[in-house]
C-alpha cells in the first residue's frame, strides 16, 4: 500500500516536472543544470554518500518538495488543518528524519538536517494558528533551509 502510494506521488511529481520542462523558464533552468553538469565540480561540499543512500536521500527529497507543494495548495484552500498535518509529518523532525539525519558524518550537514526539520514542525504550529501571513513566513524561514543546504552541499 505505501509502495502504491509512493509511485502515485513519484508519477504526480513526473507529471509536474514534464509540464513545467514546456514553459520557457523551465527550459532556461534546464539547460542552466546542464551546463554545471558539464563543467565538473561546482564548490559544493560532497556528502560522499554510497549509491543506496543517494537514492534514499533523493526519495526523501522529492518527498520535501511534494510536500511544500501540498502545503502551498491547501493554504489557498484555506486547509489551514491540513496543512499543518503535513508540515508536522513531511517535514517535521519526526523519529525517522532524526534518525536519517543523525547517520551523516558531515556536522553541518547534521545540524543543517536537524534545524530544518525543527523548523517544519515550527511551521506546523504556525500553521494551526490559521494566520495566512505568518504561514507564510514560516514556510518562507523553513524553505530558506532547502536553500541554503542545496547551495552548500551535494551528494
Ligand atoms: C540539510 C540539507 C538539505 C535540506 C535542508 C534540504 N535538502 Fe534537498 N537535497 C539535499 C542534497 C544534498 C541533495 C542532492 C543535491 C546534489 O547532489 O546535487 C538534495 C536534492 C534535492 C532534490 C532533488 C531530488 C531528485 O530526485 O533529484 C529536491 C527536489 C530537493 N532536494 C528538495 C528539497 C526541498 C523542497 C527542501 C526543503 C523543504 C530540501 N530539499 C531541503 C540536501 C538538503
Amino acid at each position: 500500500m505505501k509502495k502504491i502510494v509512493t509511485l502515485i506521488g513519484i508519477l504526480f511529481f513526473a507529471g509536474l516536472a514534464f509540464n513545467s520542462s514546456a514553459e520557457e523558464k523551465g527550459h532556461r533552468m534546464e539547460e542552466g543544470s546542464h551546463h554545471k553538469m558539464h563543467s565538473g565540480e561546482d564548490g559544493r561540499i560532497s556528502l560522499g554518500l554510497s549509491p543506496a543512500m543517494k537514492q534514499h536521500q533523493l526519495a526523501n527529497m522529492r518527498n520535501h518538495v511534494e510536500a511544500v507543494q501540498s502545503i502551498i495548495g491547501l493554504l489557498s484552500e484555506g486547509d489551514f488543518d491540513k496543512a499543518s498535518e503535513i508540515a508536522y509529518s513531511k517535514l517535521g523532525l519526526t523519529e525517522e528524519m532524526k534518525k536519517m539525519c543523525n547517520s551523516f558524518e558531515n556536522e553541518t550537514f547534521k545540524n543543517l538536517g536537524l534545524a530544518f526539520h525543527k523548523s517544519g514542525d515550527a511551521l506546523g504550529d504556525t500553521l494551526r494558528t490559521k494566520d495566512l501571513t505568518n504561514s507564510l513566513g514560516a514556510l518562507h524561514t523553513t524553505m530558506t533551509y532547502c536553500v541554503q543546504c542545496h547551495a552548500t552541499f551535494r551528494q
